[in-house]
């Protein structure tokens, strides 16, 4: 994987709420929902999904390209194969950076089925000439290989059969216009309000055999930041505190013990999210500073920052984006026990 990858951290994450860092989804495999009914949430995403399935169903066809977008672990990949199960067709998976020539995206192209989806994860990462192939795939169902190299080149257009591309991507600005054009459907999937987290956490802790109280769900559910992934993570932490320190039982008490340990705040903040927040009040004067400058300062990737820190912290309200920069907001200041004072320092009250 190449060195600017966004999940460069994957492998040594030690922060308890990086939703990027995804070692656990193997063992998370057997949670994951199958069928659309199963998927807890996201409802008006549900919906859409539904009705296009059903339509495609009905007219015999492959279903129409799918991009999803959003913060990482709320279920992108899940819901790619949750289009194949409803299908009840194939679905190769791969990503952007994995395909790294034109040859490569044509083998997989060509071994692929009617009907069957190709998922491409991180599709903001494929290479220009990849894309390229990409886009007669898509539209028309064809492939144009060059034979013969100079002035007695010429082209010819393979046949493929209809199949279905998924898309899916944490940053949709990333992508191109004209790929981007060539989904039928774009949708937008968002952190998932506190119910419908209580009820993956419920959900989850059933099927994992956990014993936990409503209020010990409700603890564990309000601090996973609205992102499942997060959520199942904390739920094997909070867990194995519970059998180390209490009688193995997760009520509220035990969840707040276990997660004020792993500096998870009643928020769903870590540590990482309140350095970024302090940089900016402390170091900046509450902002506008810049995102560049905001990760030199407390040495983190600006992507994380970028997909994961921000767009949590701007759904709290807790960040704003000006022309000039990140601006940290009164509530910020209120949360962090810091004093407000506009435009000025900041004192630790
Ligand atoms: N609606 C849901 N209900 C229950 N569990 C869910 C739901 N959505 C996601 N999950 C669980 O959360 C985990 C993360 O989901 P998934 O891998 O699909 O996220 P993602 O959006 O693809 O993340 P990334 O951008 O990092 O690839 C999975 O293990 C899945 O079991
Ligand atoms: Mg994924």
């Amino acid at each position: 994987m190449p060195k600017n990858s966004s999940r460069s951290n994957e492998a040594n994450s030690t922060r308890a709420l990086d939703p990027a860092s995804k070692p656990d989804d193997k063992v998370d495999h057997a949670l994951r929902p199958q069928k659309l009914n199963d998927l807890i949430g996201q409802d008006q995403v549900k919906e859409n999904l539904s009705i296009l399935i059903e339509a495609a169903k009905h007219r015999g066809e492959a279903l129409d390209h799918v991009l999803f977008y959003g913060p990482p672990g709320l279920g992108k990949t899940t819901l790619a194969h949750v289009l194949g199960n409803e299908m009840g067709v194939n679905v190769k998976v791969t990503a952007g950076p994995a395909i790294e020539r034109a040859g490569d995206l044509a083998a997989i192209l060509t071994n692929l089925r009617a009907g069957d989806i190709l998922f491409i994860d991180e599709v903001h990462r494929l290479g220009r000439a990849v894309e390229e192939v990409l886009y007669p795939a898509m539209e028309d169902f064809a492939l144009d290989i060059v034979i013969g190299k100079g002035p007695s080149a010429r082209s010819i257009r393979l046949k493929l059969p209809k199949f279905t591309v998924v898309g899916a991507t944490t940053r949709l600005a990333l992508v191109t216009a004209p790929l981007r054009a060539r989904f039928g459907a774009v949708y937008r999937l968002d952190y998932y309000g506190l119910q419908a987290m209580q009820q993956i956490v419920a959900r989850a802790s059933g099927m994992l055999k956990v014993a936990a109280d409503e209020s010990g769900i409700s603890e564990v559910a309000r601090r996973a930041r609205g992102t499942p992934r997060i959520a199942l993570r904390l739920l094997r932490r909070v867990r194995d505190f519970a059998q180390v320190r209490a009688d193995g039982v997760i009520t509220q008490q035990v969840a707040k013990e276990a997660l004020d340990l792993l500096q998870v705040d009643p928020l769903g903040l870590d540590d990482v999210d309140r350095r970024v927040l302090k940089t900016i009040i402390e170091k900046y004067n509450g902002g506008p500073v810049g995102l560049n400058t905001i990760a030199a300062s407390i040495s983190e990737e600006q992507d994380t920052i970028m997909d994961v820190v921000e767009p949590y912290l701007l759904q709290l309200g807790f960040l704003d984006r000006t022309p000039q920069g990140r601006v940290a907001t009164k509530s910020a200041y209120e949360h962090l026990g810091l004093e407000y004072v506009e435009a000025g320092q900041a004192r630790l009250l």
